[in-house]
């Protein structure tokens, strides 16, 4: 089989790995891709968000599959434009991805469908956010509507800033602050099979002890040994089945990755956000994990062909990846910094590229994603950290305790 990927992250590296592995991936392709993808895959260059390129780069490499990595592409309907063609595609149509194109469309489907979440209220006015503060009461979450790369949410107790923020993005949803620690679930589904891989859990704040601005992701580990014992089939039989049946309802079936984001409340798993993709940098962890082999998992979710598909396997023991972040992120990141020690296996490349000289520099804001398994979390905390300082990246930083509290058995629900 013959498979395109598209995008250049620490996701699309992660999944490029995981294809690669594949016996019967016989050919992987991935544009726009990045220096770490290039060594193990063909790097084709494209527009991502463009369809109608990246429908003719698949047709001229004659693909038998392509994969969409970012939600961007897919909410521009690249994977419609693929289809269009005749070739498989795992990523939803442009009106699915609304779920995460839209955080108003994502919560008029989870009401429709009785699916868990946090009241909300969609403000385009000043007036109409200052009432909704004032209903939920603090701590204040307001959401930009659309798509803001990871940073359209801030969570606060002070108003001022959650006005701030609203005046910021115009159209804003705000909502009921959910406690709880959270969990990510990613489901590959052609539209009526799904099936959960392992659930993972992020870290979205810049700092230790989850201080500072939300980011896209800082960090993650896998398996989530903390979690109930049923949290999946709940979260099955209560979100996803109802969701993807609204979404074929609706006539606009999702098939691809839905990423469910969880907030394990006391009063049981609530949606925190829908993605349309798989996360990053969870994806780094549950993919080290899967031992199901993922071309042919993603083929079958691309061809309606996914009941058929054998239960998926795992290796055992444990992964975690620690976000080597730029200067300054998630503020504007300084770009262009020499990277040494990024090529050893683990080392996940989320911002990188090539200089005319070869050198390898920083050309966003997550630059590496360090990635380690082992026998449990603490062994994987331990090779991943140890990877992280083989690595140098002027002004660089990271997070010191991705799984930790985890790790010593300090979370509970
Ligand atoms: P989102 O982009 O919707 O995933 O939001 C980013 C982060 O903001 C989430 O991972 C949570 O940490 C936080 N967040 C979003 N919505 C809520 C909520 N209703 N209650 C508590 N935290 C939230
Ligand atoms: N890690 C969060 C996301 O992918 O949106």
């Amino acid at each position: 089989m013959r498979v395109l990927l598209i995008g250049s992250g620490g996701r699309e590296h992660a999944l490029a790995l995981g294809l690669a592995a594949d016996p019967s991936v016989t050919d992987l392709f991935v544009a726009p891709g990045n220096p770490g993808i290039a060594s193990v895959a063909t790097l084709a260059p494209v527009d991502a968000a463009d369809p109608a390129a990246v429908a003719a780069l698949a047709v001229e490499l004659a693909v038998d599959l392509v994969v969409v990595g970012p939600e961007a592409p897919l909410v521009a309907g690249v994977a419609d434009a693929v289809r269009a063609k005749g070739i498989a595609c795992f990523g939803p149509s442009a009106a699915a991805a609304r779920l995460e194109g839209s955080k108003e469309f994502a919560k008029d489907v989870m009401a429709a469908a009785g699916v868990p979440t946090a009241r909300y209220r969609a403000c385009s006015s000043e007036s109409e956010v200052r009432a909704a503060l004032d209903d939920f009461g603090p701590p204040h979450v307001v959401k930009n509507d659309g798509l803001a790369a990871g940073k359209g949410v801030v969570v606060t107790d002070s108003p001022e800033a959650a006005l701030a923020h609203a005046r910021d993005c115009g159209r804003v949803v705000v909502e009921e602050f959910l406690p709880g620690p959270e969990v990510s679930l990613f489901v590959v589904t052609d539209g009526t099979a799904a099936l959960p891989l392992m659930p993972a859990q992020d870290f979205k704040r810049v700092g230790d002890g989850d201080q500072g601005p939300n980011t896209g992701g800082m960090g993650a580990y896998a398996p989530v040994l903390w979690a109930p014992d049923d949290l999946v089939m709940r979260v099955m039989r209560e979100t996803v089945e109802p969701t993807l049946a609204e979404m074929r309802r609706r006539g606009t079936p999702f098939a691809g990755l839905l990423y469910v984001g969880l907030a394990l409340t006391p009063a049981g798993p609530k949606v925190i956000e829908f993605n349309a993709r798989f996360g990053d940098p969870e994806t780094q962890v549950v993919l080290a994990l899967l031992a199901t082999p993922l071309g042919g998992l993603l083929h079958a979710a691309a061809t309606d062909a996914l009941a058929a598909h054998a239960p998926l396997e795992w290796k055992p023991g444990a992964a975690v990846t620690v976000v080597v972040a730029s200067h300054n992120y998630p503020g504007t990141p300084r770009t262009g910094d020499v990277i040494t020690g990024a090529d050893r296996p683990g080392v996940i490349h989320a911002g990188t590229r090539r200089r005319d000289d070869g050198a390898l520099v920083s050309s966003g804001g997550r630059v590496l994603s360090v990635t380690a398994t082992g026998a449990d979390l603490s062994a994987a905390r331990s090779a991943a950290y140890a990877l992280v300082d083989g690595i140098t990246l002027d002004g660089a930083h990271h997070r010191t305790d991705i799984a930790l509290r985890a790790a010593q058995g300090e979370i509970s629900v």
